[in-house]
C-alpha cells in the first residue's frame, strides 16, 4: 500500500501565498526586517506595474521588493528615493550607504530598478501621476513629515494603489506614524500589523484588484491569524540575519578584549572570557547553518568590495 499523497492548495489563505515564505537576499540591521515575508506577498498578490518607496537607507525593504518581482518575472518598475545622507531618526551616514545600495542596484535590479537620490518634494516630478500601484512610506516618522509625504505623493497613485507605511506602532517620542495611521485608516480599507514597529496596509484606490479585496475581507475576519502568521513568518527572518551578525558581534567584542590586554589593562576572568568567545565563534563557524548560508555571504562580500 502506498503512503503517498497530495495537498490541494485550492482554498488557500488570501493572505498567504508561496511567496510569503521567500527569505531576503539582502540583509541589513533594520527596524523592518521582519516585514520582508508581507513585501514577498503584496508584490505578488498586487502584481504592480510601478513601485515607489520613500526612505531607503541601506535597501532592506527596497530589495525585498526588488527581490521579489525578480523572482516573479513582473513587468514593474522601482523606484527608490532617499537623499542617502540620513535626518535624526535614521541617523546620518556617510557616502558608503549610497555606495552599497548602488552596487547592489547595478548588479541586480538595474533592468527595472531606479534610485532617485534627493528629497522627496525634489523628486515629485521624476514620477509620472496617477501611475505608482504600490507606495511605500519610511522616511522621517514625525506627525508633520508622514502626513506630508503621504499629501504630496497621493496624486502618484493609481487608481488601484495601496500604501504601506512603517513605525505605525511605534510610540517613541517625536513619532507620529501613529497618529496618522489612526485618522487615515478610517477613511480607507486598512489592515495594520503590530510585529517589528507596525506596518500599515492602506488600500487607497477606488479600484483595488480582487486579490487586495479578498486580503482586505480575510483580514477583517481574522486579523489575529495573519498577525500571527506574518509575525512567526517574520520572527524566522531575524533568526537567520542573526546568523549572519553573531560572528561579527563575537569578533567585536574578542578584539576590544585583546586591544584590553595589549594596554596591559589586566582585568580578573579576562583570559577565560576571551577563550569563551573564540570558543563560541568556532562553533558558529562549523555550524550547519553557517555552512549552508556561505554562498550568500560570500556574494554579499563581493557585491560590498565591488568584486
Ligand atoms: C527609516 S530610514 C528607511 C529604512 C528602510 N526603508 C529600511 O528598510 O531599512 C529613512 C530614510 O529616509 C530618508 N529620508 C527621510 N526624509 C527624507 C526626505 N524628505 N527626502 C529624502 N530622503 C529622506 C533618510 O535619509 C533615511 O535614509
Amino acid at each position: 500500500m502506498t503512503t503517498e499523497s497530495a495537498i490541494s492548495i485550492r482554498g488557500r489563505e488570501e493572505w498567504l501565498s508561496p511567496a510569503s515564505y521567500w527569505m531576503p537576499t539582502h540583509f541589513t540591521i533594520t527596524a523592518w526586517m521582519e516585514h520582508a515575508p508581507f513585501a514577498s506577498w503584496i508584490v505578488d498578490a498586487l502584481q504592480p506595474r510601478s513601485i515607489v518607496e520613500l526612505g531607503t537607507h541601506w535597501g532592506y525593504s527596497y530589495f525585498a521588493f526588488c527581490e521579489a518581482v525578480k523572482r516573479l518575472g513582473l513587468d514593474t518598475r522601482t523606484y527608490a528615493l532617499d537623499t542617502w545622507a540620513g535626518e535624526e531618526h535614521a541617523g546620518v551616514y556617510g557616502e558608503e550607504v549610497f555606495d552599497y545600495v548602488s552596487a547592489v542596484n547595478r548588479t541586480e535590479y538595474a533592468d527595472f530598478s531606479t534610485l532617485i537620490r534627493g528629497y522627496f518634494d525634489d523628486s515629485l516630478d521624476k514620477i509620472e501621476d496617477g501611475s505608482v500601484d504600490l507606495l511605500h512610506i519610511d522616511g522621517r516618522h514625525r506627525l508633520p513629515d508622514v502626513t506630508h509625504d503621504f499629501e504630496s505623493w497621493v496624486p502618484k497613485l493609481s487608481s488601484r494603489a495601496v500604501v504601506l507605511f512603517h513605525d505605525i506602532a511605534e510610540h517613541q517620542e517625536d513619532f507620529g506614524v501613529w497618529e496618522f495611521w489612526e485618522g487615515v485608516s478610517q477613511r480607507y480599507r486598512s489592515f495594520a500589523f503590530e510585529h517589528n514597529h507596525g506596518l500599515g496596509v492602506l488600500g487607497v484606490g477606488a479600484d483595488l484588484p480582487g486579490a487586495m479585496e479578498r486580503f482586505f475581507d480575510a483580514a477583517e475576519s481574522s486579523p489575529e491569524a495573519v498577525r500571527a502568521t506574518y509575525e512567526r513568518l517574520g520572527g524566522a527572518v531575524s533568526e537567520l540575519a542573526s546568523v549572519y551578525s553573531r560572528p561579527a558581534e563575537l569578533q567585536h567584542e574578542l578584539n576590544q578584549l585583546r586591544a584590553e590586554i595589549d594596554r596591559e589593562a589586566r582585568v580578573p576572568g579576562l583570559d577565560a572570557r576571551i577563550v569563551d568567545l573564540q570558543n563560541q565563534l568556532d562553533a558558529v563557524h562549523s555550524s550547519t547553518s553557517w555552512k549552508v548560508t556561505q554562498p550568500i555571504r560570500t556574494f554579499v562580500s563581493r557585491i560590498r568590495s565591488g568584486r
